[in-house]
C-alpha cells in the first residue's frame, strides 16, 4: 500500500501547471491533472509527465464529483483559467464564467467531498498601478482589467469559504511567468502567445519579423516598462512548499511570487542577442494602454513563511532555459 498522497491539478497541461505537477511528482506526490485541453497540451502530459489526464473541465460540477468520489484526492491546486488581459477586456463573459463560476463550481464540489486545501494561481495584477515597489501582500488592491478582477474575486471568495466552511487556501500572485524546466522536459507554448520572453525567442528563431516595444517614453533609465520576471520552476517550488505549509495546519494566506529584480523590454532582448547568438529586430511603436511604468513585487513574505529559495533569479539563466525549450519545441538545433 502506498501512502502517497494525490493532487487534483486543474489546468496541468499549460504552462506553469506542467512544471507544477513535474515539481510534485520530484517531491513525491502523486498526481491527477483535470484539463479541457482548451490551450493545454497532451503531448507533454503524455511525453513529459505520465500521468493520469481527465479531460474536462471545471465548470462540470458532475464530473467533479465523480473525481472526489473515485479518487482520494488530498488536495487541489488551481491553475485553470484564461489569462489573456486584452480578451478580457473584449469578452469579459468568457473570464468571469471560467475564472470566476469554474472556480466557485470546484470550490463547491471540494466543500461537498470535505476536500479543503486549495492552492490558487493569482495574480500580481490585482494591486493595479503601483503606489509603491517593491509591491507587498499589503498594497491596495485596485484591478484594472477583467482579468486581474477575475482573481481578485476568487481570493474574495475564499476568504468566505475559509471562514464559512474551513476550507484553507493559500493564493500566490505571480509576476512574470517565465523560463523552462531547467531539465528540458517542459516549456511555455501559448496559442496566441503574449508574454515578452516568448515572442522575443520566436523572433529570434525567425518564427516572426520583429518584436514590438509598446511604449519607448516610460519614467525608466531606458524608456521601457521594468516586469519582474520569475523563473517557471522556482514558481513550481513555491507550489509544493505552500501545499506541504496548509497539510501541516497553516492558516489561510496569500503570497506575492516575484525575483524582485526589475528588467527592462531592452534588457530582456538585449539578453536574448547574447544567450541566443542572433540579431533580434526591433520595432518601436506606442504605449499600450493599462501598462505601468514598474512592477516589482517583494516575495519576503513567502520566503520567510514558505522559506522559499529561489534557485534561477538571473535573467541571463531564465532565458537559457527558455530558449533551450524554445529550440527543442521548435525543432531547431
Ligand atoms: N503566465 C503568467 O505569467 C501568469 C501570471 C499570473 C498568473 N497566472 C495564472 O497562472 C495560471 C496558469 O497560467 P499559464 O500561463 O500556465 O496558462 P495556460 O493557458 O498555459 O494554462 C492554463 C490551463 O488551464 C486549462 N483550462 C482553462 N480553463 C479550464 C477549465 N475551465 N477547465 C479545465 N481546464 C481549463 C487550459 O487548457 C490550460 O492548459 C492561470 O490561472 C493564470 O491566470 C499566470
Amino acid at each position: 500500500m502506498s501512502n502517497q498522497l494525490t493532487i487534483l491539478v486543474t489546468g496541468g497541461a499549460g504552462y506553469i501547471g506542467s512544471h507544477a505537477v513535474l515539481a510534485l511528482q520530484r517531491a513525491g506526490y502523486k498526481v491527477i491533472i483535470l484539463d479541457n485541453l482548451s490551450y493545454g497540451h497532451r503531448d507533454l502530459v503524455e511525453q513529459a509527465l505520465k500521468t493520469e489526464l481527465i479531460v474536462g473541465d471545471t465548470n462540470d460540477r458532475a464530473l467533479l464529483d465523480q473525481i472526489f468520489a473515485t479518487h482520494n484526492i488530498a488536495a487541489v491546486m488551481h491553475f485553470a483559467a484564461y489569462i489573456a488581459v486584452g480578451e478580457s477586456v473584449s469578452d469579459p463573459a468568457k473570464y468571469y464564467r471560467n475564472n470566476v463560476a469554474g472556480t466557485l463550481t470546484l470550490l463547491e464540489a471540494m466543500v461537498a467531498a470535505s476536500v479543503k486545501t486549495f492552492v490558487f494561481s493569482s495574480t500580481c495584477a490585482l494591486y493595479g498601478v503601483p503606489k509603491f515597489t517593491p509591491l507587498t501582500e499589503d498594497h491596495p488592491q485596485d484591478p484594472i482589467s477583467p482579468y486581474a478582477t477575475t482573481k481578485w474575486m476568487v481570493e474574495r471568495i475564499l476568504a468566505d469559504f475559509d471562514a464559512a466552511y474551513g476550507l484553507k487556501s493559500v493564493a500566490f500572485r505571480y509576476f512574470n511567468a517565465s523560463g523552462a524546466d531547467p531539465d528540458g522536459l517542459l516549456g511555455e507554448d501559448h496559442h496566441p502567445e503574449t508574454h515578452l520572453i516568448p515572442l522575443v525567442l520566436l523572433t529570434a528563431l525567425g518564427k516572426q519579423d520583429s518584436i514590438a516595444i509598446l511604449g519607448t517614453d516610460y519614467p525608466t533609465p531606458d524608456g521601457t516598462c521594468i516586469r519582474d520576471y520569475i523563473h517557471v520552476a522556482d514558481l513550481a517550488q513555491a507550489h509544493v512548499l505552500g501545499l506541504k505549509y496548509l497539510l501541516q495546519g497553516g492558516n489561510s494566506n496569500m503570497f506575492n511570487l516575484g525575483n524582485g529584480n526589475g528588467f527592462s523590454v531592452r534588457d530582456v532582448i538585449e539578453t536574448a542577442q547574447q544567450v541566443t547568438g542572433r540579431k533580434i529586430p526591433v520595432v518601436e511603436r506606442d504605449r499600450r494602454a493599462g501598462d505601468p511604468p514598474i512592477l516589482v513585487g517583494s516575495s519576503d513574505k513567502a520566503k520567510e513563511i514558505l522559506g522559499w529559495k529561489p534557485q534561477y533569479a538571473d535573467l541571463q539563466q531564465i532565458l537559457a532555459h527558455a530558449w533551450q525549450w524554445h529550440q527543442q519545441r521548435h525543432g531547431v538545433k
